[in-house]
């Protein structure tokens, strides 16, 4: 059985659910989902509107014009392309990986086979995927878990330096092997290489927020998802739940995490975007918010509701599905 299934956190749970029948096109097997917003109230997502580029928006603490972003975000992310992966777990001392486990387990990639039936497998989109960490997990989830051999990533990155360290990782592996994994070099904001209502899955990971427009890669997420798809998000917050914690986090992330890139990768000004970018992301509740506007119907979705901290709220993921 396969099920992209949205597993109810605590806060998900907080007001009684409608629930709401949709179809898996995955395994084609009707399901529920408990929303507050009742499915058949979901509005479609309004037409796609290109924002005017020299709007002025958010470099980490800096504001700077729209057109400019992307090539800003585009140098960071080729400067801390080669040290990723090691200063991802120096950051945050390897508990990205839990998250990540985390994340995948969750979303329970690929579809289990049934006796004597011949199965297609899903469709994956890992945007932002880089150095395809997102995608290792997913492929292996659906393989081992779920004995699927058929289900396919495609890791999308702007970033060139990036996918090459991701084309690396997947170089010597039986996925690319098995052609169960390509690369797309793609701005999510604008995917036409992506057919629309042609993805089961859609992750991102600790990507969104360095996107210009996230409202414009949100409603293309919602365009290339089939109905009854996912939308699933891992990012950080700009807030934890307690005060206190809150307090020593920031100060553990701007005054360490700058001065190991400093000292490990040579390039302080990179991690010291990466931090600042957190502080500019929205709340979980907007963020949440915007995601029911791209079309997406959220689990819970009321006050305090509709998505799951990590680590006292360091982290949250979020999910939507394209209604049917
Ligand atoms: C912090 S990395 C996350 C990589 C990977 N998902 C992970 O969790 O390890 C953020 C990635 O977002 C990519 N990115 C930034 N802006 C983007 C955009 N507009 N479209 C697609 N990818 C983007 C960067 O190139 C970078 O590879």
């Amino acid at each position: 059985m396969s099920s992209l299934s949205l597993r109810a956190s605590k806060r998900f749970k907080a007001t009684p659910p409608t629930f709401t029948p949709w179809v898996c096109h995955a395994c084609r097997q009707r399901r529920t989902f408990a929303f507050t917003t009742p499915f058949n109230q979901q509005q479609p997502p309004p037409p796609q509107q290109q924002q005017q580029d020299d709007n002025p928006t958010h470099f980490g603490f800096e504001t700077i014009s729209s057109s400019l972003k992307a090539s800003r975000v585009g140098a960071v992310f080729s400067s801390v392309a080669s040290n990723y992966d090691t200063m991802n777990d120096l950051m945050s001392l390897g508990i990205h990986r839990l998250w990540k486990d985390h994340f995948v387990r969750s979303l329970n990639p690929g579809i289990r086979p049934t006796s004597g039936k011949e199965q297609e497998g899903q469709r994956i989109l890992d945007i932002a995927g880089g150095t395809g960490d997102i995608a290792q997990r997913l492929l292996d989830h659906a393989t081992t878990i779920n004995g699927d051999t058929k289900t396919h990533v495609t890791i999308s990155d702007i970033n060139p330096a990036m996918l090459s360290e991701g084309r690396k990782r997947f170089a010597a592996s039986p996925y690319t092997t098995a052609d169960r994994v390509d690369f797309l070099e793609a701005n999510a904001e604008t995917l036409p290489t992506i057919e629309s209502n042609s993805i089961d899955l859609y992750t991102v990971a600790f990507g969104i927020r360095n996107f210009t427009h996230k409202d414009v890669a949100l409603r293309e997420a919602f365009r290339v998802l089939k109905p009854g798809g996912v939308f699933a998000c891992l990012e950080f917050t700009p807030h934890l739940n307690n005060s206190l914690l809150d307090a020593v986090y920031k100060r553990w992330s701007f005054g360490a995490i700058p001065l190991i890139g400093q000292v490990v990768a040579g390039d302080r000004e990179s991690y010291q975007y990466l931090v600042e970018s957190i502080e500019r992301f929205p709340r979980q509740e907007e963020f949440r918010d915007m995601i029911k506007e791209a079309g997406f119907m959220v689990p819970g979705g009321g006050e305090g509701e509709g998505w799951e901290d990590l680590s006292a709220g360091i982290a949250a993921v979020h999910k939507g599905v394209k209604p049917v």
